[in-house]
């Protein structure tokens, strides 16, 4: 009695209803050494109760009271006179595996009814395997293809894949359970195929076996080592930026590689094998950052002029590959704004929330004529010490001077907008504003917008007035142009 539990008493009385003999569990697994409890159920009271179980289908004869310490096998239930029959199994045995019955007295006539369970005394399977490529090595693609197999358990085991620690879900087939004819144990066995990349390598794939009789599970392990030419991390050419002249230099060039790759810089004519260099320049052999990442480093230990305007390239190569690098630096910072995602979005943001005010400030200088426009005999007064010749300067539409009109910019309003428009201009990526020093003479290019301002980039047009026009050179790429021209009072014609 003490073994029933109620909630199952419960269940059973509303199975009985409708059914001539009820039996719970229809079917248990348990180890050896566990306990078990079936029952057996009719709906009017008996006189007597009968269980059959084990290898040689011995019968019990089951009575309430009669709860003797030595027998393994015991009566359960509330009394035969609630038409209950169980029996309390006190110790599972190995060959207690197998039908368990109950025969009870029918209702009406002389035959006696029956029901059986099933119970699956569980046994632990044998070790796991892992059937595959005898090699561990794969290059980068090709497909592993493997089965694991856990033989005998009763019952069949679970299998269950891992890589590293993440369990794996994909690429699994239906497992298959067979078993030897007339025995109960059960194989099972599960096939996986995976196309192998970069990040599998070092990775162990664990089959691993789960089951009832197992205190811990049972694995099989297999490691990867994938093999993959030198990859890049970044596509095009890569600008490292924010080289000072005077000061030590290290072109980083982070790549991915399996075997670990070899480096071999070429500055112009001068091939620079990995260790070679001289005072000036020396290639250091890749260092490893782990995960088959290595940062490929020449050391400059002096910046020169003719370093920056010099390219470099570098071919990382290993047995199954190679890769070519072309490599720029700069002295600029780099642009902020693309470093990263989330910098990015904010970069964004506010460059917009800038164009916005800056597109105000406009507005409303215009609409308070306080802002000069450039035009034909208009007043043009010197007032700061520049001795080179200049016009007024005319912003047109978003107009964003360059870095160094910001110094020659006498105008409050104006160096405010400077300002501004440098702030903006640092948000927005790398600029490949070249200033378009437009040399007008005339005033009807006054008003033209340039096409320029389709593509984001940012310019400041100069308009002179009637002096010859400023005979500048194309700046170099690599600097802004100077735009030197005088202040100007507001003054109108
Ligand atoms: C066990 O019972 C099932 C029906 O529940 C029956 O098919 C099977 O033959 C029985 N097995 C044995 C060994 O008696
Ligand atoms: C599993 O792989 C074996 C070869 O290792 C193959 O014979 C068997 O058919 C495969 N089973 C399934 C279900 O794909
Ligand atoms: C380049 O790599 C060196 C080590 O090789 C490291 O000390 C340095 O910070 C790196 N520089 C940059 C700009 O990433
Ligand atoms: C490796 O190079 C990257 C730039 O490619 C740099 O950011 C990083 O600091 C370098 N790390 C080491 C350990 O040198």
């Amino acid at each position: 009695m003490a073994y029933f539990p109620a909630v199952f008493g419960l269940l059973m009385a509303s199975v009985v209803t409708g059914q001539l003999i009820s039996i719970e569990p229809r079917e248990s697994v348990r180890r050896v050494g566990d306990n078990l409890t079936v029952l057996c159920q009719v709906n009017y009271p008996i006189d007597s109760c009968r269980i059959t179980l084990g290898p040689t289908q011995t019968s019990y004869r089951l009575r309430p009271n009669d709860n003797d310490a030595n027998q393994n096998v015991i009566y359960a239930g509330k009394g035969l006179e609630s038409g209950e029959c169980g029996a309390h199994i006190r110790q599972v045995t190995e060959d207690l595996n197998g039908n368990i019955s109950c025969t009870l007295p029918p209702e009406r006539g002389p035959v006696e009814i029956t029901a059986t369970m099933r119970l699956v005394v569980a046994r632990p399977p044998s070790e796991p395997h892992l059937e595959g490529p005898s090699s561990p090595s794969f290059q980068e693609g090709d497909t592993f293809l493997a089965r694991c197999v856990v033989p005998d358990g009763r019952p069949a085991a679970k299998i269950r894949w891992y890589l590293d620690d993440n369990e794996l879900h994909e690429g699994l087939y239906k497992p298959v359970i067979t078993s030897s004819p007339g025995a109960d144990l059960q194989t099972i066995s599960q096939n996986i195929s995976r196309v192998l990349s970069a990040d599998d390598n070092n990775m162990v794939l664990t089959c691993r076996a789960e089951h009832e009789a197992l205190l811990e599970p049972k694995e099989a392990k297999r490691q990867f080592i994938v093999y993959y030419k030198p990859k890049r991390l970044e596509p095009g050419t890569i600008t490292i930026f924010g080289l000072k002249l005077g000061a030590e230099g290290r072109l980083n060039v982070t790549v991915r590689a399996n075997p670990p790759p070899r480096a071999d810089w070429t500055l112009g004519a001068r091939a620079l094998p990995p260790g070679a260099g001289d005072g000036h320049v020396t290639a250091l052999q890749p260092l490893h950052l782990g995960g088959g990442y290595y940062n490929v480093t020449l050391l400059i230990s002096q910046i020169e002029k003719e370093d920056v305007d010099r390219k470099y390239y570098l071919r990382v190569s290993n047995d199954l590959g190679s890769e070519e690098f072309t490599v720029l630096i700069s002295t600029l910072d780099e642009p902020t704004g693309v470093e990263l995602e989330a910098g990015a979005i904010v970069g964004i943001v506010i460059a917009v929330l800038l164009l916005l005010i800056a597109i105000t400030l406009i507005v409303f200088a215009k609409a308070t004529n306080r802002w000069c426009f450039a035009g034909r005999g208009r007043d043009n007064t010197k007032s700061s010490g520049e001795s080179t010749p200049a016009g007024d300067v005319l912003l047109t539409g978003m107009a964003l001077p360059v870095t160094d009109t910001e110094s020659a910019v006498g105008g409050r309003e104006r160096s405010r907008l400077a300002g501004l428009s440098a702030r903006v201009r640092a948000v927005l990526p790398r600029p490949k504003d070249k200033v378009q020093a437009t040399e007008a003479a005339a005033a009807d290019t006054e008003d033209k917008p340039l096409s320029e301002e389709k593509k984001n980039v940012v310019y400041a047009e100069l308009a002179l007035g009637d002096q010859p026009p400023t005979e500048k050179p194309p700046p170099p790429s690599t600097e802004y142009a100077e735009i030197v021209y005088k202040d100007q009072k507001e003054t109108k014609e």
